[in-house]
Order: structure tokens, then C-alpha cells, then sequence
């Protein structure tokens, strides 16, 4: 079988890693890729955006089979250029991507639902939103529609800042048009758990649950990121948590997106916050989580191309999904900087004994040679008995890994640990 994957990350790694272990995938190509990935599939230098080319060139190489994973694509409708080309894909068409791609749609499906998330409003007019500011609770949240990175969300603790953030969003362009409406919700309390699930919009099939670490900094300090470590499982992710996720969450999801003809088939993201109220949804992602998926999909055991292919084929409830009982942690080397601006191109050593157990975000080859080429760099990814072993392997691979502006967080797991010692 020839594979496309779109995406160029650790995620993208990950998954290309897994699809490997089925001899079926007998070529896989990823579409950019990056140098990392370049040992694990041939890169092609096609941007993930770039649908019209992507299609071309899975027609020109007569892909069997695309796997779909970053969220632009998949809100842009690259599945349904591909489907429509005749290409079976893993990955959920645009109008079941809008779960992602437009906060103020699922927000709308969840009232609509009563599928528990943060109270909220929605504005398209500044003065409505600055109105309602002068009363709301604080802190509040404020949150872009569509796509921004991951950076499109504030949390305000006073009214001026909470008032400046929609002026930015909805005056001045910050998100672009991203920020043309907002979302402002009720701040949340709790532990946050991710969990990834398959579905094939008749059955939903959760994967193991982890823990991200979004914030740039050591005790959750500084700015927020795309994730700079995870673990898996989560201990706060108990089975009486799964069963009422399960019930009040994940069934109801699937259910409304198919009462609104928007069946989701591919991996559906649940951003969960488990308040004293129950489980809350605060986002959900179209796609596999990063760093997410560099914890969880090393502790699959069963084959992921032939999951995949049974959510394209619509007959996930036949085929087993197992995860190892073990413990993963993941801890991502970012260039300093990050999430703001940061040097690249500096020499990436990964020693030979190593290179296939760290997943590569991003890395270019410059004349045969790795170099730093963005701001997470690479997921380092331990499995192991235990928690405490998983990180410390995980902090032992990371000391192997070397780079000129290396930066990584020291406390990766952390309260995972706390939160297993306390039971
Ligand atoms: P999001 O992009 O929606 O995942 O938001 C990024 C981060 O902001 C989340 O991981 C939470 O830590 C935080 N956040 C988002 N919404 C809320 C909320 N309603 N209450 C408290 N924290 C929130
Ligand atoms: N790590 C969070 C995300 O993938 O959106």
C-alpha cells in the first residue's frame, strides 16, 4: 500500500511511526514532513495547505490511503478533495472539522445538545461584547472563533484586561478573521484531562487519556503553547470519570454532529476539565492532540492502519483497539523563545542509538545534516511500568538531545505524580 500523511510534526512522526509497524504500509509519504521524519517516510515538499497540490500528487502516485492529522487541512476540506478523487481517508470532512474550526459552532452544538461545557456568550459586535463585560463574573474567558494556534484564548482577571482583549480581537485584527466573533465563558476549575478518540460516527472508541502541559514555563507559568510534555494515562481520568464522560460527553458529541448531518469520522479530540460540577468540555480538536499523540500512540498495542481504516470504512465496533497498561511521558525540547519568536538552524544532535525513540517536530536536513527549523523540536518519549520511571527515562533520552538555544520544561509529569502519590 503507498500512504500520504499531511502534517509535518512530532505528530505526524508518531503516526507514521505506527503505520510502519503494518508491513502493509509498504510507502509511506508525508507531505511536508520534516528532516526527522525523513528517516521514517519520503518527504515531499508540499505545503499542508496546499490542498490542490496534494491532491495532484496523490493522484499522480496512486495513493491507496491519506491520513489527514493538522487541524488547516482538515478545515479547509482536504478529505473531501481527496474523497472526491476517489482517495479513502482518516480524517473528518470540513463540515465535522467546523468542530475546531468555529468555537461559536461548538459552543452552539453543545447548548443545543446539553452536552456540559463553560456558560457562555457570543458576540459579532464590540459594543455588545464590551457591554457585557461590565457585569460578567471574573475571571472570564475570552476566546476567538476559528483557528489561532492555540493563542486565540485569554483569561482575564480584571475588567480592563478582559475589555482590551475583545477590543484586540474584534477591532484590531489580532486573529484576523479569526477574531471577528468571540466567545466569552465562565472560567472553569480543575484538573485537565485529553482524551483522543476513533470514531466512525456510529461507534466512538476513546483511547488512553493524558495529561498536556500547555503552558511555556515550570509550575504552569508563562505563556500558553501547543503542549511542551504529556504523559498518559491520566490519574484524575478515573473509570467512574470515563464512564460519565462516556455518557454525558462522547456518545452525545457523536449523536449531535449526526443529528446536524455533520457525521465526524476520524480522531476526535476532547479537552475536558473535570470540575466539582463533573466533566466539562472546554474545546474539541478535529484531530490527534500534539504532543498528545506522542504519548498515546506509543502505548497502542493493536494495529493503527487497520483502525484507521475501519473509521474510513464504517466498522470501527469490529476491529480491536487495546492500549498497553503501562506509563508514557513525552517531554518536547522547544528552541528557546517559544511560543514567540526564537532562532533556528542550529546543528540537532540526535546520537544513532536514539534516533528511533524521539519523534522530530521540527528539524530540516541541511546538507545531509539536521538542523532546528521551528519551535517545538523534538518529543522525547519514554515507555515504561511506571510513572516515575516514564519520566525519568523520558528526562534521560531529553539529556541525549542537543541543540545551540535548547529549552525544555523540568517538571513534565509532575503533578500527574502528585496526583497518583495522593490517590
Ligand atoms: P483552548 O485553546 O480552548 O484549549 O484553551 C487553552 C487553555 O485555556 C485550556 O487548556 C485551559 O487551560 C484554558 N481554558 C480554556 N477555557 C477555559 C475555561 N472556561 N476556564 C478555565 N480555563 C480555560
Ligand atoms: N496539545 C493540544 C492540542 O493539540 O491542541
Amino acid at each position: 500500500m503507498k500512504i500520504l500523511v499531511v502534517g509535518g510534526g512530532g505528530r505526524e512522526h508518531a503516526v507514521i511511526r505506527k503505520l510502519k509497524e503494518n508491513p502493509k504500509a509498504e510507502q509511506i509519504f508525508a507531505l511536508p514532513g520534516n528532516g526527522g521524519i525523513a528517516r521514517d517516510a519520503t518527504c515531499v515538499p508540499i505545503g499542508a495547505k496546499d490542498i490542490p497540490a496534494i491532491v495532484d500528487f496523490a493522484l499522480r502516485e496512486k495513493i491507496d490511503y491519506a491520513v489527514v492529522t493538522p487541524d488547516d487541512p482538515l478545515v479547509l476540506g482536504c478529505v473531501d478533495a481527496l474523497e472526491e478523487k476517489g482517495i479513502p481517508c482518516f480524517g473528518p470532512r470540513a463540515n465535522a472539522a467546523i468542530i475546531e474550526g468555529s468555537k461559536v459552532f461548538a459552543k452552539g452544538l453543545m447548548k443545543k445538545y446539553g452536552i456540559p461545557t463553560a456558560r457562555f456568550e457570543t458576540f459579532d459586535r464590540l459594543e455588545d461584547a464590551l457591554r457585557y463585560l461590565e457585569t460578567a463574573p471574573l475571571p472570564t474567558v475570552i476566546k476567538a472563533d476559528g483557528l489561532a494556534l492555540g493563542k486565540g484564548v485569554l483569561i482575564a482577571q480584571t475588567r480592563q484586561e478582559a475589555r482590551q482583549a475583545v477590543i484586540d480581537m474584534m477591532q484590531g485584527g489580532k486573529f484576523g478573521k479569526s477574531g471577528e466573533h468571540v466567545v466569552i465563558e465562565e472560567f472553569l476549575e480543575g484538573p485537565e484531562v485529553s482524551v483522543l478518540a476513533f470514531t466512525d460516527g456510529k461507534t466512538i472508541v476513546p483511547m488512553v487519556s493524558s495529561m498536556d502541559h500547555k503552558r511555556a514555563l515550570d509550575g504552569d507559568q508563562g505563556l500558553n503553547t501547543g503542549g511542551m510534555g504529556t504523559v498518559a494515562p491520566n490519574p484524575y481520568y478515573t473509570p467512574d470519570v470515563a464512564e460519565a464522560c462516556m455518557e454525558r460527553i462522547f456518545l452525545p458529541t457523536v449523536a449531535a454532529m449526526n443529528a446536524e448531518g455533520r457525521p465526524f469520522k476520524g480522531c476526535l479530540y476532547f479537552g475536558l476539565m473535570l470540575t466539582r460540577d463533573g466533566p466539562k468540555v472546554i474545546e474539541y480538536n478535529c484531530r490527534f492532540g500534539d504532543p498528545e499523540t506522542q504519548v498515546v500512540l506509543p502505548l497502542l498495542e493493536s494495529d493503527l492502519l487497520e483502525i484507521m481504516q475501519a473509521v474510513t470504512e464504517e466498522r470501527l465496533s469490529e476491529v480491536p483497539v487495546r492500549f498497553s497498561e503501562k506509563n508514557a511521558c513525552c517531554v518536547i525540547l522547544a528552541s528557546r523563545g517559544y511560543p514567540q519568536a526564537y532562532e533556528k538552524g542550529y546543528p540537532l544532535q540526535i546520537p544513532e542509538e536514539i534516533r528511533d525513540r524521539v519523534y522530530v517536530a521540527g528539524a530540516a536536513l541541511k546538507d545531509g545534516q539536521l538542523v532546528t527549523a521551528g519551535g517545538r523540536v523534538v518529543g522525547c518519549t519514554a515507555v515504561a511500568d511506571t510513572l516515575p520511571q516514564a519520566i525519568e527515562e523520558a528526562y534521560r533520552l531529553a539529556d541525549h538531545v542537543h541543540f545551540e538555544n535548547r529549552f525544555y520544561r523540568r517538571d513534565i509529569g509532575a503533578r500527574a505524580l502528585l496526583a497518583v502519590r495522593e490517590g
